[in-house]
């Protein structure tokens, strides 16, 4: 049977849409994880409800690498932006994802408080040793789009009516960032477009099992701008990441 290619979502909004388009789709359960097999143009596709959060995808990413062993995984949703020339709608293909959650903090005693802006990135895949006694750990883990992916995922642009395309930065962490100092520091130093709760994590997994990944992020809000959160958005993610099944369907 031929490897089938791997659409996740987190959230019901950002599956559904795209589980009725399948072909002949059986729906079933590991776990808390829902999974729909079925085909689009005739090739297996599964598309793979990871529930929210870095910890849930990086279990639904893993069962679907150990049950399916998937020749491509996609990972699709929506995001809040961290660029203000990106409006609600636009689309950010990941050409990498980063992980916004992983820091280690400066020394201050007792009574001195706490500020975000001073951590540093800690890269827990630096070594097998002690990251807090690393001083190679202080570096931005990047993990890589395929360039494949990518390519097929740009391929599909024109397609789009409802925004623009861009390549960018995913960021990812189980936070909700809604301090624009905050999320300036993030665009300056890890140079995102957009942040969400899945994509790094997604892709770390996805590269551990060697299975060729890229995140695609439609925005659902951007504070950067008063973008206001639109919920119908992640169908526009369905329906873009749609288009770039099929293209790398007809591209096999
Ligand atoms: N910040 C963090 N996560 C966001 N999501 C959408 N917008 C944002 C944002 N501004 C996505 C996450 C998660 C859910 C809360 O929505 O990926 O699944």
């Amino acid at each position: 049977t031929l490897p089938p290619i791997v659409v996740q979502g987190a959230m019901p909004i950002e599956v559904e849409h795209f589980a009725q388009k399948l072909e002949n789709p059986r729906e079933d359960q590991v776990g808390g994880w829902r999974f729909w097999q079925g085909t689009v143009d005739g090739y297996p596709v599964v598309v793979s409800e990871t529930l929210k959060g870095m910890s849930n995808v990086a279990a639904a990413t893993a069962i679907a690498a150990t049950q399916f062993r998937p020749v491509a995984i996609i990972n699709q949703g929506t995001a809040g932006g961290h660029d203000p020339a990106l409006k609600v709608y636009d689309i950010v293909l990941g050409k990498y994802s980063v992980n916004l959650g992983a820091f280690k903090t400066p020394h201050k005693r007792q009574g001195e408080g706490s500020d975000s802006l001073q951590w540093k990135p800690m890269d827990l895949l630096a070594s097998k040793g002690s990251a807090g006694e690393d001083k190679n750990a202080h570096s931005i883990r990047q993990f890589p789009a395929d360039a494949k992916l990518l390519a097929i995922a740009a391929g599909v642009k024109n397609s789009y009516k409802q925004g623009n395309v861009v390549e960018g930065v995913i960021g990812s962490a189980d936070v909700w960032n809604s301090e624009l100092d905050r999320i300036r520091y993030f665009r300056d130093s890890y140079h995102t477009s957009a942040e969400e709760m899945e994509t790094a994590s997604a892709a770390q997994i996805a590269a551990t099992f060697n299975i060729p990944f890229v995140g695609i992020r439609v925005l659902s809000n951007n504070i950067t701008n008063q973008g206001k959160y639109n919920p119908q958005t992640a169908q526009a993610s369905q329906d873009y990441v749609y288009q770039v099944v099929k293209a790398y369907i007809a591209n096999m």
